[in-house]
C-alpha cells in the first residue's frame, strides 16, 4: 500500500532489511509477542555488527544503558515513559523501539490539550451508530485499543499535554490490561506483546503532571543531551546526510566543518560557557537542541545546493542559526550580539562565519 514516493516511510519499512537480518541472526529468547529478543532490539537501535558480518546502522546515539533499560522495561508489565528536553530523540527512539519490537510504529496517539478520551479508548462511527445502534462494526477503536487487541506497542506522544482526566484513561489499560466497552457489554483484553511507550518534555513539567496512580504504571527513562561535541557532531552529520539523501540534495564536500561550527555554537550557548571553558556566555530563551542543529544544517544544505557554488558555506547556515537562537526578538538578540562580539569575532578561522552571522 506504500507508494515508493512516500516522503518519510515508517522505520519498520525504512529499515526492513536490517530488521530481517537481525531477526535471522537472533537466537536469544523473545518475550511473548516480540519479533526480536531484547538484545537484538538494542542492536537495531544502537547499531553493531551481526555474526555474519552485516553492519547495522546506529539509530540512537547515546548511553547503551539508557536503551537497555528502555527495552527491558517494555518486556515487563510496566509501560515506558521517555522524558527529556525537546530534541533529545524521544519521539525518534519511541518509533524505532516500536518498529523493532512489534514491527509497527504507527499505533500513535499525538497528545495535545485537545486530546479526548476517544483517542485512548474508542469512538463511534455515528452514521452506523444511528442506523444500527451500538455494535462492534460501529465502534472505532483507538490506536491503544488496536495495540491491545493485536499485542503490539501503542505510542502516546506528549503525554503531559493531555488533560489529566484523559491521561487517566490509561490507568485501567495499564493496570488491568483491559478496556471495557460498557455500551456493548464487552471488553477488549490486551494480548501478550501489548505495552505503551509515552514521551513527555521536561519543559512541560507542571503543565499536566500525570497523576501518581498513572505515574506508577510507568518506568521513566530520561534521555540526556549528547554528552560530548563529537557525539553531537556524529548525530547531526548522520541525520543531515540521511535527510539530504532523501531530499536528493547533492552532498557538498567538507560539510563537516560547518557542522562542527553549528554544533559548537549550539553547545556553547546551551551550556553558558565556551568549549575551552574560559568565557562565560549567556544562554538564549529557547532550547538549542540537536534536532534544531539538524534543521539549520539541512536548510543550509538546500541553500548551498540550489543557490550556492556547491560547497556548504557559513552564509548558508547563518540565517538558520540566527533564527534558531533569536526566539525572543529583544532579549535573545542581545545575547546573540554579545556572543558574536565576544566569542565568534576573534576565534581563529571563524572570520567568514562572523561576517555571515552579522549580515544575516
Ligand atoms: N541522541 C540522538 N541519537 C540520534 N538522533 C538524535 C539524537 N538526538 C537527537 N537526534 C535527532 O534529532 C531529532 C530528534 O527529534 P525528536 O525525536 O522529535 O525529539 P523529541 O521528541 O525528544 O523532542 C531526530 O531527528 C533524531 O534523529
Ligand atoms: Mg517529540
Amino acid at each position: 500500500m506504500t507508494s515508493p514516493d512516500v516522503l518519510r516511510p515508517h522505520a519498520e519499512r525504512r529499515h526492513a532489511d536490517e530488521l530481517a537480518a537481525i531477526a535471522a541472526a537472533d537466537d536469544r529468547p523473545r518475550p511473548p509477542g516480540w519479533r526480536l529478543s531484547p538484545r537484538a532490539v538494542a542492536t537495531y537501535v544502537l547499531g553493531g555488527t551481526l555474526p555474519g558480518g552485516a553492519v547495522i546502522s546506529p539509530k540512537y546515539v547515546g548511553p547503551r544503558r539508557v536503551v537497555e533499560v528502555a527495552v527491558a522495561t517494555l518486556a515487563t508489565d510496566r509501560a515506558l515513559l521517555l522524558l527529556g528536553v525537546p530534541g533529545t530523540a524521544k519521539t525518534w527512539l519511541s518509533e524505532h523501539l516500536a518498529a523493532a519490537i512489534c514491527g509497527d510504529s504507527t499505533l500513535l496517539v499525538q497528545g495535545t490539550a485537545g486530546t479526548a478520551e476517544e483517542a485512548i479508548r474508542y469512538g463511534w462511527n455515528y452514521a452506523r451508530l444511528l442506523t444500527e445502534g451500538p455494535s462492534r462494526a460501529a465502534l472505532v477503536p483507538s490506536p491503544v485499543m488496536r495495540a491491545m487487541a493485536e499485542g503490539r506497542l501503542a505510542r502516546v506522544e506528549e503525554l503531559t499535554r493531555i488533560p489529566p482526566d484523559v491521561q487517566d484513561a490509561l490507568i485501567t489499560v495499564l493496570s488491568e490490561k483491559t478496556l471495557p466497552v460498557p455500551e456493548l457489554g464487552e471488553e477488549v483484553q490486551a494480548v501478550r506483546g501489548f505495552n505503551v511507550i509515552a514521551t513527555a518534555n521536561d519543559r512541560d513539567r507542571g503543565v499536566n503532571e500525570p497523576s501518581s496512580a498513572l505515574r506508577r504504571r510507568f518506568n521513566t527513562v530520561v534521555l540526556p543531551l549528547p554528552a560530548t561535541a563529537e557525539e553531537e557532531v556524529e548525530i547531526v552529520s548522520r541525520r543531515v546526510a540521511e535527510i539530504g539523501a532523501s531530499l536528493e540534495l547533492p552532498a557538498p564536500p567538507a560539510a563537516i566543518d560547518e557542522i562542527r561550527r553549528v554544533v559548537t555554537v549550539f553547545r556553547e550557548l546551551r551550556e553558558g560557557v565556551t568549549a575551552d571553558g574560559r568565557t562565560r556566555v549567556k544562554s538564549p530563551s529557547g532550547t538549542l537542541s540537536t534536532a534544531e542543529a539538524i534543521s539549520v544544517l539541512t536548510g543550509g544544505l538546500a541553500l548551498a545546493a540550489h543557490f550556492g557554488d556547491g560547497a556548504l558555506r557559513a552564509a548558508d547556515v547563518a540565517a538558520g542559526i540566527v533564527g534558531a537562537v533569536v526566539r525572543d526578538p529583544v532579549s535573545d538578540r542581545v545575547v546573540w550580539q554579545e556572543y558574536l562580539e565576544t566569542v565568534v569575532r576573534d576565534r581563529d578561522g571563524w572570520r567568514d562565519f562572523y561576517r555571515a552571522c552579522r549580515d544575516a
